[in-house]
């Protein structure tokens, strides 16, 4: 089947992977990249398929409804798969008003468009899917604890049967209530609640999904992985939060995107599907993994740049530990992550060490010239 798309949010970290599977893997599908180019996005993640026939770009804002419902319109879209948001906690801090307008705002507004245009066809939903990428965050924070006491971390089995560390025995399931801490998860909470609402009240054809941690390339070095890469390897000091005892639950970004691939095409409408590789983390070891990886692919003495860690005031409201249950995605769909954590994070560094020109195009802010010199005169 022919299928128009279009994924908001394409020239962001995970929107460029999405969108380079589905334009790579489904030369038959039109996939229309909406992106407003906030300080996040940036078309240097998609050079290799910007000239690619079915791949089209447009910079728009999600907040513009009458924007969204006449390219729906032109490009006849059937899909959307939604990603565009303001991504860090750290500046939902802040400035939570942004977060609100995009996340919330933003996020009625695409439904609205989709709903007018969708509704005006004979057919309406049929066939239709209003995918939404929501975050593991909006469940709140996890306790680092065992029924009998057993110091963290610990073996333990998930209901897939496959054996795994957790520093605790409870996880975020489906069915869990949402507890978001963060203007960031609250914000993400709220799109969450509306997009179901539009199924329930409309009818509208839509699926959510909660994922945990991303790293891989392109991803905006404002965030842990790419941030301590870049400073390790400039010999910068690493701002450790707290204790660095927090945990997180990482996934590799391609294994994401192939779930997002999984689920856009197979989900069932109406469901929620948690993502997420059973790969939990204290951010220091990760931090210590992370400076013997760069020290040795720079020929440095593994482990001579630990003196960098630098342990400074905790985030607000830090969540202390986010661990996904996947196992309803690993048993109705069959998707399964695909990476090892050493080989994901072997890769990340070394993409990040071979890439500099990317990183310096991006903290130089020069990256945001990319739009007005490619598309300058069109
Ligand atoms: P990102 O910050 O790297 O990219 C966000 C993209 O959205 C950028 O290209 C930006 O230009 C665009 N955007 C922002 N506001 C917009 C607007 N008003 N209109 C149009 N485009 C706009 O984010 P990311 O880390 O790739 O996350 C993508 C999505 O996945 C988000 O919805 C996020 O909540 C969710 N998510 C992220 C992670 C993670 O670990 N990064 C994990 C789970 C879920
Ligand atoms: O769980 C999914 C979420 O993961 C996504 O929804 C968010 O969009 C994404 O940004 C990410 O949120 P985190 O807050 O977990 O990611 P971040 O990379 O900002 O931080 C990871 C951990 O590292 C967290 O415990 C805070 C800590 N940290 C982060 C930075 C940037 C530090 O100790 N020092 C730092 O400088």
């Amino acid at each position: 089947m022919k299928r128009s798309i279009i994924i908001t949010g394409g020239a962001g970290f995970i929107g460029s992977h999405v969108v380079r599977l589905f334009v790579n893997k489904y030369p038959e599908y039109r996939i229309i990249n909406l992106d407003k180019l906030t300080y996040a996005g940036n078309l240097a993640n998609l050079r290799d398929v910007e000239a690619k026939p079915n791949y089209r770009f447009v910079k728009m804002d999600i907040c513009d409804f009458e924007g969204v419902f006449n390219l729906m319109q032109e490009e006849q879209v059937d899909g959307i798969i939604h990603l565009a948001a303001e991504s860090h906690v750290d500046r939902s801090i802040k400035d939570p008003f942004t977060f609100a307008r995009t996340n919330v705002m933003g996020t009625l507004s695409l439904l609205q468009a989709a709903k007018a245009y969708w509704e005006s066809l004979p057919e309406k939903y049929e066939d239709k899917r209003f995918y939404h990428i929501s975050t593991d965050e909006v469940y709140g924070a996890l306790q680092m604890t065992h029924p009998e006491g057993i110091e963290p971390p610990f073996t333990t089995k998930a209901s897939s049967g496959k054996h795994h560390l957790a520093y605790g025995e409870k996880f975020f399931t489906e069915d869990l209530k949402y507890q978001p801490h963060s203007p960031y998860s609250a914000a993400k909470a709220s799109s969450d609640h509306f997009v179901r609402a539009f199924h329930d009240t409309f009818g509208m054809p839509t699926i959510v999904t909660n994922c945990s941690n991303n790293y891989g390339p392109y991803q905006f070095p404002e965030k842990l992985i790419p941030l301590f890469i870049n400073n390790i390897r400039h010999r910068k000091p690493l701002p450790v939060y707290g204790r660095g005892e927090n945990v997180r639950d990482w996934l590799y970004v391609e294994d994401h995107a192939r779930a997002i691939d999984t689920i856009f095409h197979k989900g069932t409408i109406a469901e929620t599907y948690n993502i997420g590789g059973f790969n939990e983390w204290k951010n220091i070891d990760i931090i210590k993994v992370l400076i013997n990886t760069v020290d040795r692919l720079l020929g440095r003495p593994e482990g001579e740049d630990m003196d960098l860690i630098t342990y400074v005031t905790d985030r607000a409201g830090h969540d202390l530990r986010y661990a996904i249950d996947s196992t309803k995605l690993q048993r109705e769909l069959g998707w399964e992550p695909s990476l090892q954590f050493e080989e994901g994070i072997e890769k990340t560094v070394r993409w990040y060490l071979e890439n500099q020109a990317w990183m310096d195009n991006v903290t130089s802010g020069d990256y945001q010239k990319y739009y007005e010199d490619m598309y300058a005169g069109r």
